[in-house]
């Protein structure tokens, strides 16, 4: 069987060569994370850093790791204007004057590192904007709207490291073979069933979730007799890359709504790396991305780090749970 390499099957697609070699910086930053990742308890790295990042959450050594890697690999590429990461304050300039072509990347170096001590799945989110004019060097210049996306994508660090990537062409899916040192492709055209039995949310923030969330589930939960008339079942990775994996693969949605745990800070998930790149890949999979009330990529950024409430999988699902929203 041929399997194309994550290059060929960008040059098919006809993706624009600085494009095609920003992505593949990404993917070889990500494969690097992979070796990491795979030998952190060699390291003494699966534990925490120490530290805690800008939005006060402890880091784990691998997120500093991921994090100088990724700005390692990527960084030096000519045409990047700026680098925003979930593990640096402030936005990474890597150009004086940007302009039109220009590039600006937001990641996630390593998503889900609560699982690292337990050897659970964990990745790496991004997601590329490609500036249409010269910009000045300030925050509000990089808070573009998740409709302005060009490509976004993860890897997967699991049994088999994966990398998932959209340009814009649907949703492609890639597996590493360590022995040719490329990224095949394993799974073309991914696509999420618009109907689904299956839900993902962290159920112990129940007495937390806002009352459309909590009829919800409630009524998921009366399976085959209740209102929603079907039998569901549930998966929570704690891993927003393995959670989105399974959608990507099966079907499903994933919630993690804004409740009144964290409402103070807007939600949980990041709206420029976390939230936005996997809105834009699950709607290439022809599924939806909602915060509930509306489109994920048409909320209008006002902070580089902003958080955001989460719905997005299987479109019908998606669409009851916004009417769950409007009752
Ligand atoms: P990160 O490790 O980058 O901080 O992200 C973790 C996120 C996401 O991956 C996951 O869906 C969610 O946080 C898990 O939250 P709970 O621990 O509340 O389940
Ligand atoms: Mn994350
Ligand atoms: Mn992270």
């Amino acid at each position: 069987m041929t399997q194309m390499t994550l290059r060929q099957h960008l040059m098919a697609q006809a993706t624009d060569t600085d494009l095609m070699i920003l992505i593949e910086d990404i993917a070889t930053a990500c494969r690097m994370i992979s070796d990491e990742v795979r030998h952190g308890a060699f390291a003494g790295n699966l534990g925490g850093a120490g530290t805690q990042n800008v939005q006060g959450e402890a880091q784990k050594a691998l997120d500093v790791i991921s994090d100088q890697i990724f700005q390692a690999q990527v960084g030096g590429n000519p045409r990047l204007a700026a680098l925003v990461s979930e593990e640096v304050d402030e936005v990474n300039w890597r150009k004086e004057a940007p302009q039109a072509g220009d590039f600006v990347v937001y990641y996630d170096p390593l998503d889900g590192s609560s699982n690292l001590d337990v050897n659970l799945s964990v990745g790496t989110i991004f997601s590329i904007v490609r500036l249409g004019q010269a910009i000045e060097t300030t925050d509000s210049a990089v808070q573009i709207k998740g409709t302005e996306q060009i490509a976004a994508g993860y890897a997967i660090y699991g049994p088999s490291t994966g990398l998932v990537i959209t340009t814009g062409q649907g949703v492609d899916g890639f597996t590493h073979h360590p022995g040719n040192g490329a990224f095949l492709l394993t799974q073309p055209a991914m696509s999420i069933p618009a109907e689904t039995q299956e839900f993902a949310i962290n159920a112990s923030r129940y007495d937390l979730w806002d009352a459309p969330v909590r009829r919800y589930v409630d009524d998921c939960l009366r399976g085959a007799d209740g209102p929603r008339g079907k039998k569901f079942n549930m998966r929570w990775c704690a891993s927003m890359v393995a959670d989105v994996h399974r959608i990507l693969t099966r079907g499903g949605v994933f919630l993690y709504p804004k409740d009144s745990g964290n409402a103070g800070q807007g939600g949980k998930l990041r709206l420029m790396y976390e939230a936005n790149p996997m809105g834009m890949l699950v709607e290439a999979a022809g599924g939806a991305s909602s915060t509930g009330t509306g489109r994920i990529l048409d909320v209008a950024p006002t902070g580089h780090h902003q958080r955001v409430s989460v719905i997005l999988g299987s479109k019908d699902e998606v669409a009851v749970i916004e009417e769950y929203h409007l009752k």
